[in-house]
């Protein structure tokens, strides 16, 4: 007989990977009492309408499973959106699923399109769950760094590692952590590249309303040659500050979405019903550019304040993430230097080196700044305190 309390030997197929930074930054900063610029939540109320539209729908008895591809009228509410923002006609009943967040429309995309060793492109520093996704389908990724310090692509070297066995290729636009945005032409490049082969692409637009002063945001539904290969993932949680709802969604072209579908049904089956009717109602009546002007405001004052500190912020396009340089300040690096920060100063940040799979430092740290005034005061009062130490 085995004894009771003595576990039994188990690898599970993800036993290389450690707690995310996120779970380990934010557990540090409520250890220490920080701060907390680290996660990429925002810390402001959510609008009491939407609160009072949730409740509604709770007690008109919205309580059993939703359609298995979201309701009716979430999924046309986007597709409205989508296509007053980009000019992409998406089909309500056939072409969109509301998903668990954006986190699982990544899943099911690669899950639905990855098997052996297929090659999935990523561009690093990149945001954390799309090489274990692509691991747990057996697919191999392949990463091309985007170079410090402005994060944009470099088309040659992307030419150089596509081949006959890129099944797929991630973008992130506006990209965390850098905050970089896609261009034009930066499409035109990935058309000509994947022009005539079977390249899927996988469209992380979760920050898709947050983009900064005369800049835009150009989504792959933007381009008819590029949307009929593009699974397109966004998410409401990010959009409307209800990143606990989990709400998000994932469009594509009919045949597929039918794909997507059949792996989003065994996964989750459906999502969260009563918000899912409250949050349909909700982006009727929203106006998007109000939210990217929030964000806009938001990011110019941290930038401002971080000025005065002895902290050199990195041009910031999208999102709600400020990158900063240390490098004058310390050459510990950047995991040691943000753990001592958030100890010695609380303030919690993320460290950018995690976004990469081969170790890679450039003594940037990530502020998100999806934060409260106040919190962004009082972290900055703490960052004006930090001191150079000698190497
Ligand atoms: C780039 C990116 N993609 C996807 C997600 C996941 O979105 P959600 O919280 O809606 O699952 C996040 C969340 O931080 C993110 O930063």
């Amino acid at each position: 007989m085995e004894q009771a309390d003595k576990a039994m030997p188990f690898t599970g197929t993800l036993n290389h990977v450690k707690p995310t930074i996120f779970t380990e930054m934010s557990a540090l900063a409520r250890e220490t009492g920080s701060y907390n610029l680290s996660q990429g939540f925002p810390d402001f109320p959510v609008e009491p309408e939407l609160l009072d539209r949730v409740n509604h729908y709770l007690r008109k008895g919205m309580n059993q499973y939703a359609p298995m591809a979201g309701t009716p009228q979430l999924r046309q509410a986007i597709v409205n959106f989508s296509e007053a923002l980009y000019g992409a006609s998406y089909d309500a009943e056939r072409e969109i699923t509301i998903t668990a967040g954006g986190a699982q429309a990544i899943s099911a995309a690669i899950a639905t399109s990855i098997r052996e060793g297929d090659e999935v492109l990523l561009f690093s520093p990149a945001y954390d769950c799309y090489i274990p996704m692509i691991e747990l389908a057996g697919g191999t990724p392949i990463t091309v760094k985007l170079a410090h310090p402005h994060y944009r692509v470099d088309w040659d070297q992307v030419k150089r590692v596509v081949n006959h066995r890129t099944r797929m290729i991630v973008i992130n636009t506006p990209h965390n952590p850098s905050g970089s945005l896609w261009e034009e032409e930066d499409y035109r490049q990935l058309a000509e590249i994947v022009g005539n082969s079977n390249i899927l692409l996988l469209g992380d637009d979760v920050y898709e309303h947050l983009v900064y002063p005369g800049r835009r945001h150009l989504s792959l539904r933007n381009f008819p040659e590029l949307r009929k290969r593009s699974f397109v993932v966004g998410s409401l949680g990010k959009t409307l500050h209800v990143t606990g709802w989990k709400i998000g969604y994932c469009m594509a072209p009919e045949n597929l979405m039918k794909e997507f579908q059949k792996v989003h049904q065994y996964q989750v089956f459906c999502v969260n019903h009563p918000m899912q009717r409250a949050l349909a109602d909700h982006l009727e009546a929203l106006d998007f550019g109000s939210i990217g002007a929030m964000y806009q405001r938001k990011q110019r004052y941290f930038e401002q304040l971080l000025a005065h500190t002895p902290f050199k912020p990195l041009p910031v396009s999208g999102g709600y993430f400020q990158l900063a340089e240390y490098g004058h300040l310390s050459q510990e690096p950047d995991r040691a230097f943000a753990e001592r920060l958030a100890r010695e100063y609380q303030v919690a940040t993320i460290p950018l080196s995690p976004f990469y799979r081969d170790p890679t430092d450039h003594k940037v740290l990530r502020f998100c700044f999806a934060k409260d005034d106040a919190t962004l005061e009082a972290a900055v009062e703490q960052l004006k305190k930090v001191k150079a130490t000698p190497d």
